[in-house]
């Protein structure tokens, strides 16, 4: 934890030029099924809480739904070629939970396991290997009627799911991530309400959590019975800096770290929850919904960790009681998170690729040795498609160009960063943002479905080809 002032001087200047990736290096894009896939009545799909928050006015920009969204469930041939285009070796993607198991459980839907089994055969015919996700956030609504992520049966559903695919996926498939970013499926999802299922409840935001953790060790332990070959899960992660190096900016950071970062990261990696996390939170959530052996269930050995990185936070010590307004940071409320004013995103993301570097370091020494992927990194621009029919991206391919030479700057430390995928394939449907974030290396016209490859995308095809800068 370093503060801002400190960190600012410790930015290297490389020589681009020089940056080259290991042998074998993992060059992948990702997407998620409810940001693309559309079709969402087809072939016995059921409703996720996705489908119900979009659905309720209100609650994402412009009213969009991904109710089409990119039409990857038709036009999945047509984004297999432009990945081949892009000469990337793995396509990371997402199952929806309710394609296959409608109500979130029992008897899985022969049509949505179909289509999957369709996908990775396109995908390996071209020599790509897929990189399944299980949960990317579109839980069955039937789940979320009985209790949601805050129920612990619902961890066991997703055991259940999870080793019900892999058997009709896991002889084609060999990399299984659980869950992706589970913070923001528990506290966007149950604290400040701002993702489905929109629920503003603090300690149920908690539950989810925990619950999040207990259903991911309990699918990985169903995965390696079946065999699963390398199994692990994606986390966002951010560094926490206190805005001084004031004891109570230090302190407020040290509660966002816990809250952010640690909540996930010590339970799988090391077993336990932060003690001084437990006490932050004891005046609003006691934690008796943790079993005995939940931990040691969430502490199952993993074959990798998937990273996720998109910005920084800087904080400061509130100043005054916080107003009583949902918030994700439970228990710390008042904690204050600063803008430095440096160059930000459409999302209005502060641009900091040294953060990426400081991140993998930092799960490096702290809880490695253990495979690392930067399993989405990318941004949003206000992209235009020119009456030549190019996207000038200069924006995006720096952004990338900054964040993919401090990933090196960590291989070259020694961390066991074994690939990077870019956040996204497509311009897709950005959660509550709805179709006005554009994240893709490939440009979507959203009337008409045309796929037009970026100047992002033509670089990225050259890096991927080169294996470096
Ligand atoms: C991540 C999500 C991904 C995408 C990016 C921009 O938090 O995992 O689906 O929306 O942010």
């Amino acid at each position: 934890m370093t503060s801002v002032n400190q960190s600012a001087s410790t930015a290297t200047s490389q020589d681009l030029s020089q940056v080259r990736f290991p042998e074998g290096f993992v060059w992948g894009t990702a997407t998620a099924s409810y940001q693309v896939e559309g079709a969402v009545h087809e072939d016995g799909r059921g409703p996720s809480i996705w489908d119900t928050f979009a659905h309720t006015p209100g609650r994402i920009l412009g009213g969009d739904t991904g109710d089409i969204a990119d039409d990857h469930y038709h036009r999945y041939p047509e984004d297999i070629s432009l990945m081949a285009d892009l000469g990337i070796t793995h396509y990371r993607f997402s199952l929806a939970w309710p394609r296959i198991q409608p109500e979130g459980r029992g008897q899985l839907n022969a049509a949505g396991v179909d289509f999957y089994s369709r996908l990775v055969d396109g995908l390996l015919e071209r020599g790509i290997q897929p990189w399944v996700t299980l949960y990317h956030w579109d839980l069955p609504q039937p789940l979320e009627d009985a209790g949601g992520w805050p129920a612990r049966d619902t961890a066991e559903r997703f055991a259940e799911y999870a080793a019900a695919i892999h058997d009709r996926l896991g002889d084609r498939v060999p990399d299984w991530t659980t869950l992706n970013e589970p913070w923001c499926s528990a506290f966007l999802g149950y604290a400040s309400g701002v993702h489905a299922p929109g629920r503003t409840e603090g300690p149920a935001a908690l539950r989810a959590a925990h619950h999040l953790l207990l259903g991911h060790g309990l699918a990985v332990r169903a995965l390696r019975e079946q065999g699963a070959r390398d199994v692990g899960i994606t986390v966002n992660l951010y560094p926490v800096d206190p805005v001084t190096d004031s004891p109570a900016d230090r302190d407020a950071a040290r509660r966002i770290d816990g809250l952010m970062n640690r909540v996930f990261l010590e339970p799988l990696l090391r077993g336990s929850y932060p003690d001084d996390l437990l006490a932050d939170l004891a005046p609003v959530v006691d934690f008796d919904h943790v079993r005995d052996g939940d931990l040691a269930t969430i502490n199952a050995p993993l074959d990798f960790l998937g990273v996720n990185y998109y910005t920084r936070h800087v904080v400061r010590a509130g100043t005054r009681p916080a107003e009583p307004r949902p918030t994700n940071w439970v228990g710390s409320e008042d904690v204050e998170f600063v803008r430095r004013g440096i160059p930000q995103t459409a999302m209005g993301w502060e641009i900091d690729p040294d953060g990426l570097y400081e991140t993998l370091t930092r799960v490096w020494r702290e809880y490695g040795p253990l495979p690392l992927y930067v399993t989405e990194n990318g941004a949003a621009f206000d992209d235009r498609l020119d009456a030549d029919g190019r996207v000038r991206d200069e924006d995006r391919r720096s952004y990338l160009e900054r964040h993919f030479a401090a990933a090196q700057r960590a291989l070259a430390e020694g961390v066991d960063l074994r690939g990077y995928f870019v956040w996204s394939l497509l311009d897709n449907f950005e959660w509550a943002f709805g179709y006005s974030r554009r994240f893709g290396l490939v440009h979507v016209d959203y009337e008409t479905q045309a796929r037009t490859l970026k100047d992002s995308g033509r670089w990225f095809a050259e890096i991927t080809r080169a294996n470096g800068l």
